[in-house]
Order: structure tokens, then C-alpha cells, then sequence
């Protein structure tokens, strides 16, 4: 069997140790004789499977009590419209530009009613998380919304602003259990699951309780997040074979030690490559320095020709996937949870060879 060291932004790699318990019961599910995907959603095994998978989460993120966990379809990109529509309510909603995917956010957010941008760096592609000056943020915004990773180009928020009383909304899409946040700061967050929590189809939302059932009217029943509360992710088939694999995967995150232990893990294979950045001139950072992100590491090379080199010489030990956005340019190494450090240091060791040979 072949295993590559895969930097792939999503979906992504996920542990072997998970790969492998889902291999010994794909056909045979603990004496059931059935597979998981081919289960009722409304049997006690896969209720056993969901309850447990939120509890997990629950624990692993110190979710309190007076807050709900959904299990929903849909991605990322259907939350940009869902926050909206349930917490709009009228009001105007704020948005903090930091990449594409916080741009999609507020775009979509504009489709619905009255969203307005608070700060952006834009005017500089991204390279850093501007300030987030709350002061300025009326007491009676909708929410305001940040992206707290931004894949695309590299950047993390290392400080969560803090809001005063007005909802904080969080896309975590790409550093969920990755980089230890207070949840309690956040009134909603969202993530689609398949960079650090599972297979691509699930979308996890926690909501605090307090912003459920005021969606906008007319909005359809999918979309709306008290419906799926009060129906316990039920409301429809859920993504039961993704939710099964965040089960496994939020008991391997807790076996690591959970997510303050990870992201130590996090940090020190972020700072192989950073140091590589920084120890070799061929290499440029992406992100400022300030600004840079623990779980998509991204620079470029001099032009075309040595960063197709790269990627190649690179894929060719197993290092793959390190090509960057297209919008970018240059590599991007994603460092999600699941990326051993054998792996990072492998590519350490070739940027350094790299750099020696093209210098
Ligand atoms: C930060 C962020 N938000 C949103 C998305 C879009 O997610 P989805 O494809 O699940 O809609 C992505 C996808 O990579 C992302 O990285």
C-alpha cells in the first residue's frame, strides 16, 4: 500500500490510524453486518454515532452548555447565505474581508439585505488580518463576521476582536480543532468539515441558542437553523458517512490531547517550513509575518519555471499537492491536524535541498 505525504487544502488527509478503523468496519459495522454508510439515520447505532461525535466536539472545543451543535450539508459556502438569512433580522451585518472566501461570505450576505464591509486588506492581496477596530462597530450591527483562517493565501487571526454584545460569526472552515479559539467568544461558527474534521459533505455549525428562530421570513426550512435544532440534525438524512468519520476523528484529536496539544503540535510543523522561508532566499512568505497561518503555509519562488520544478522534484519523493491557489501563485503547504511531522520535516529537508541546488 502507498501513502503519500499529501498537502492538499481540501479535502484533505486524515489520520491513518482513522483510515485504517474505518477499513475493519466498512463491510461490518460492530456485529450489525451492515456498513455505516448503508444505516438508518434514525437507528440507535447511528444515533449512538452522532450523540457521540457532539459530545466529542462539545468537550474537544469547550462548547457551553446554552449552545447547539448542527450536522448539515451544504458547505461552507451554503453558511455564507444561511447566516445571513437567520440573523439579519432587518439589521445591517459586518464583514471583515480577508481573502476570497470572507469576500463569497459578504457577497452572498449582500444578495439578502443590508451587509457592509469593516475592514479589509485587499488593497494589499490579503497578506495580512487587518485591524479589526470595534470600536467603530455600531451596538446595534446584525453581527460581524470574520474568516478566522484564510486558506488561499495563508493568514490566521492570532486575537479574537471583541465585539461587545454584538454577534461574533466565524467561517473556522480551515482551522477548526486546528488552533485552540474561546468558543464562548463566538456566537455562531461554521466549518466545512473536510480539511480537519472529515471527508467533504459535512458542514458543522454551533450556534448559541439565543440567535435561534429569528430567520428571516419566507426563508425555506433547510436553511433555517432552529428548524435542524429542533429537529437534532434530523430534520432530513443527515451526512451520516462523514459524521461517522468526524467521530473517529474528534477521538483521535482527543487521544493527541486534545486541541490545545495539537495545535502545539501545529506550531511546531508551521515554523519547519516558516524557518525554511526564512533561511533561504529563494523562498518569499506569502503572509506577513504577523499574520501567518499555522495550517496553510504559503510562498512563492522567483517565477514559473522554478515553481513547476518544485511542485515536480517535491511529488516526486511524495511530497504532493504543494501547488498554490491559482489567484496566489507559487506552493502552498496545508498543515491540517492529520499531517504527520515526518511529513513536514520531509519537506523542510527538500526546501533546503531545493534551495541549495536553485539557489
Ligand atoms: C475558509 C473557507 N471558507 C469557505 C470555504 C468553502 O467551503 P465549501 O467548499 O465547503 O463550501 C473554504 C473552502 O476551501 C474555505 O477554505
Amino acid at each position: 500500500m502507498k501513502r503519500v505525504f499529501n498537502f492538499s487544502a481540501g479535502p484533505s488527509t486524515l489520520p491513518l490510524e482513522v483510515l485504517n478503523e474505518v477499513q475493519k468496519d466498512l463491510v461490518c459495522y460492530k456485529d450489525t453486518g451492515m456498513s455505516v454508510m448503508e444505516m438508518s439515520h434514525r437507528s440507535k447505532m447511528f444515533d449512538d454515532i452522532i450523540e457521540g461525535a457532539k459530545a466529542s466536539l462539545k468537550s474537544l472545543m469547550n462548547i457551553p452548555d446554552d449552545y447547539t451543535i448542527l450536522f448539515l450539508q451544504g458547505g461552507a459556502s451554503t453558511q455564507f447565505a444561511m447566516t445571513a438569512l437567520n440573523l439579519m433580522q432587518g439589521k445591517t451585518a459586518y464583514y471583515v474581508n480577508t481573502g476570497v472566501f470572507a469576500g463569497k461570505a459578504l457577497t452572498e450576505a449582500k444578495r439578502l439585505g443590508d451587509a457592509k464591509e469593516f475592514a479589509s486588506s485587499k488593497s494589499v492581496n490579503f497578506s495580512h488580518i487587518p485591524k479589526v477596530d470595534t470600536s467603530l462597530l455600531p451596538t446595534d450591527a446584525a453581527y460581524l463576521h470574520i474568516t478566522t483562517n484564510n486558506t488561499i493565501v495563508g493568514t490566521q487571526y492570532n486575537e479574537i476582536p471583541d465585539t461587545n454584545n454584538v454577534p461574533l460569526v466565524a467561517d473556522m472552515s480551515s482551522n477548526i480543532i486546528g488552533k485552540d479559539y474561546d468558543t464562548s467568544k463566538f456566537s455562531l461558527i461554521y466549518a466545512g468539515a473536510q480539511k480537519n474534521i472529515a471527508p467533504a459533505g459535512l458542514t458543522v455549525v454551533i450556534i448559541n441558542n439565543d440567535l435561534l428562530g429569528s430567520a428571516a421570513q419566507g426563508t425555506p426550512a433547510m436553511l433555517d437553523y432552529k428548524i435542524h435544532a429542533d429537529k437534532d440534525s434530523m430534520y432530513n438524512t443527515p451526512p451520516c458517512w462523514p459524521i461517522y468519520i468526524s467521530s473517529l476523528v474528534f477521538k483521535w484529536v482527543e487521544a493527541q490531547g486534545g486541541v490545545a496539544a495539537i495545535e502545539k503540535k501545529n506550531i511546531k510543523k508551521a515554523n519547519l517550513v516558516y524557518d525554511a522561508i526564512n533561511s533561504f532566499d529563494l523562498y518569499k512568505g506569502v503572509a506577513d509575518v504577523g499574520s501567518r497561518s499555522i495550517m496553510n503555509v504559503t510562498f512563492t519562488l522567483p517565477n514559473d519555471e522554478l515553481t513547476n520544478q518544485f511542485v515536480q522534484d517535491a511529488a516526486a519523493i511524495d511530497l504532493v499537492n504543494v501547488r498554490g491557489h491559482r489567484s496566489v501563485g507559487g506552493i502552498r503547504t496545508c498543515l491540517y491536524n492529520a499531517m504527520p511531522y515526518e511529513g513536514v520535516q520531509r519537506l523542510a529537508n527538500f526546501m533546503a535541498d531545493f534551495a541549495k541546488k536553485n539557489g
